[in-house]
């Protein structure tokens, strides 16, 4: 595992990116796993930044995102999928039949993951996911729990992590849904690849349990200690307790 702190969290976001665009450029028809939340809004706009000066092609890769709301649909405002098209989609050359999104509306949940699972394999599995750390532990809505689902999967949503998404719905948590689709924590690591962003001094406590506290599922992130290539690229407030 290869830890690297960065001064600011515009810093490291450009890290990331950097990351992503050599991959790219050496495999143009990579195969991305993407996070949302706060964190990586600064990657996607370098990533945008980078597109627009020529500098990265997206036209031959295909992405998979880590988790969508239950009942929230695609073209709604608080919607992951509506959040990938402001940041990223809509802005870069990826084809939009290859920027996969979990469907919250899918009418059977069941299916809609066993699709996902599958298209995921039909792409020849994840070359590189980029991570969030929920403060809570958590690694796309694979949340703190005595077991965790291997493969993606129906979710309840802890309230904490409901409040941490609340500025997707106007600032009220009690709007935010109660349950998610999430990759499963075996599919985010079977990535050759992992790339874990964290930043700011909200994630300095989790930061430090996950990478250095022991491996359990209480701490979903810290399975990443068993992953043989993972890069964990952070500014230095969630440096601060490692
Ligand atoms: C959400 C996402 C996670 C993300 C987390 C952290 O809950 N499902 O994938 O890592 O938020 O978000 P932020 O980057 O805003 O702290």
């Amino acid at each position: 595992m290869h830890i690297t702190t960065y001064a600011t969290a515009e810093r490291a976001a450009q890290a990331a990116a950097r990351l992503v665009l050599t991959r790219l450029a050496a495999q143009p028809a990579l195969v991305l796993g993407l996070p949302t939340g706060n964190t990586p809004i600064p990657l996607y706009r370098a990533l945008v930044r980078a597109h627009r000066q020529g500098r990265a092609d997206f036209s031959r890769a295909t992405t998979f995102n880590l988790d969508e709301f239950v009942g929230v649909g695609r073209g709604d405002a608080g919607s992951y999928r509506t959040f990938m098209t402001t940041h990223l989609f809509a802005q870069v050359n990826l084809p939009t039949r290859r920027a996969h999104v979990l469907d919250g509306c899918a009418p059977d949940w069941r299916a809609e993951v066993a699709r996902y699972e599958a298209l995921i394999t039909r792409a020849g599995g994840l070359d590189l996911v980029i991570l969030g750390i929920g403060r809570n532990g958590h690694l796309g809505f694979n949340e703190p729990a005595p077991t965790l689902h291997a493969r993606s999967h129906r979710v309840t949503l802890r309230p904490d992590t409901r409040r941490a998404n609340a500025a997707l719905f106007d600032g009220r948590w009690r709007n935010v849904p109660t349950q998610a689709l999430s990759m499963g924590i075996a599919t985010i690591l079977s990535a050759r690849e992992v790339v874990l962003v964290a930043t700011g001094a909200s994630k300095a406590r989790i930061l430090a349990r996950a990478l250095l506290g022991p491996v359990t599922t209480r701490v979903p992130a810290s399975l990443l200690q068993a992953h043989p290539n993972v890069s964990i690229v952070v500014d230095r407030d969630a440096a601060g307790n490692l």
